[in-house]
């Protein structure tokens, strides 16, 4: 009697770890729906050129996107917010927030209304099914430039002349203006040190003071004039040596 029942249960058992192998499989295998894209929009020049942007996850390329964005109180009519694939623009105005392998897609909002609240609707489709990213945002909060570029630093008798041009993608300096920050830093490891001056309006600043014999990096970052939104990511760093005063011989 005893016999048969144990070979039930071993029929019951090899059953249960078959079917269960066979789902591990299934769940291995079987696409799953698109998790919802991780959405970042900036506003590179206010008021409009406004784009959001998010990463293309690894072995997704089945994926599409569909980009809408539609006012939070106003009437229930969506815009499309024009898609440009990665790699698909040489205007891309992050290369440096993109420096990793990731391929970033984006699209453009542009004629948003100042001082409105927006609702952007980025949806990944895949064949398995499709997962939304709401998110809202007001064009004043989201409002960061493009870094300084052309950054120079020169000797100017005894100070230094730290010079710089404005963004290029911000395209309304003359309505729109921008200020700038100055970050330096000497020293290296543990003993580094980095002073933070500004604003600035100008593009141009005579430094004081700095020490004889240091080597010092500079960077500026740029902010709309009224403090919309934040600072640009720094700019590309240029370094500079204060040279040693020359050495005058002792005669005897
Ligand atoms: C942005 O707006 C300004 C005026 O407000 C206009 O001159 C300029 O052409 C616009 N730029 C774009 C890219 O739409
Ligand atoms: C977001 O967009 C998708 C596809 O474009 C749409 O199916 C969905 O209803 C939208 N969600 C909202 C809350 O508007």
């Amino acid at each position: 009697m005893s016999a048969p029942v144990g070979g039930v249960c071993v029929t019951v058992l090899l059953v249960c770890v078959v079917g269960g192998r066979a789902l591990d499989l299934l769940r291995l295998t079987a696409p799953n729906p698109p998790s919802p894209p991780a959405v970042a929009c900036r506003c590179a020049s206010y008021p409009n050129v406004t784009f959001c942007s998010w990463p293309e996850p690894a072995g997704s390329q089945k994926t599409r996107y569909e980009a809408t964005c539609r006012e939070r109180n106003g009437p229930a009519l969506t815009r499309p917010c024009e898609l440009l694939p990665p790699g698909s623009a040489s205007s891309d105005p992050t290369p440096a927030a993109s420096a990793s392998s990731e391929r970033l897609w984006r699209c453009q909002l542009s004629s948003l209304k100042l001082l409105t609240d927006y609702i952007i609707n980025v949806t990944a489709v895949s064949p398995a099914g499709s997962s939304s990213h709401l998110s809202s945002f007001m064009l004043e909060d989201i409002v960061k430039p493009d870094p300084p570029v052309d950054l120079r630093v020169s000797p100017a008798g005894r100070s230094l002349l730290v010079q710089w041009s404005a963004p290029p993608t911000w395209t309304n300096l003359d309505i729109v203006p921008l200020k700038y920050h100055i970050l330096y830093r000497w020293g290296g490891g543990v003993s580094m040190k980095t002073a933070n001056l500004g604003p600035f309006e100008n593009t141009r600043v005579e430094l004081k003071g700095l020490a004889a014999g240091r080597t010092y990096l500079f960077q500026v970052c740029a902010k709309e004039l009224l403090g919309l939104g934040r600072c640009s990511s720094w700019s590309s760093a240029v370094t500079h040596a204060v040279p040693k005063p020359p050495r005058v011989p002792l005669t005897s």
